[in-house]
């Protein structure tokens, strides 16, 4: 049996379930939600930074690409690069405005 996994996306208030290793943003573009990507998911543009406002400890340590935007662009401590961060379940997290 697999364990559905789900992560919520506010300010929308829905909760995404996924299957298997996704990044938080692929699972909010399968479900349609218009999170930024400029970059494509490369991890270059920042534009899908969201905020954690849930299960922050759940999530793995940011990778090294995050870690450089990390230090370059002063995230907040909740703050992480959804491109780049795997989605886990019960985690909720903030995404920014649309500017696409
Ligand atoms: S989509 Fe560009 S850094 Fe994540």
């Amino acid at each position: 049996m697999t364990m559905i996994k789900k992560i919520k996306f506010l300010p929308m208030n829905l909760s995404c379930s996924f299957e298997g290793a996704k990044s938080i943003l692929e699972v909010a573009l399968n479900n349609n939600i218009a999170l930024n990507h400029s970059c494509g998911g490369m991890g270059s543009c920042t534009t899908c930074r969201v905020k954690v406002t849930k299960g922050l400890e759940k999530l793995k340590p940011p990778n090294e690409i995050e870690q450089e935007h990390i230090q370059a662009r002063e995230f907040a401590k909740n703050e992480r690069l959804s491109c780049q961060t795997d989605a886990v379940d019960g985690v909720e997290v903030e995404i920014p405005e649309a500017t696409e």
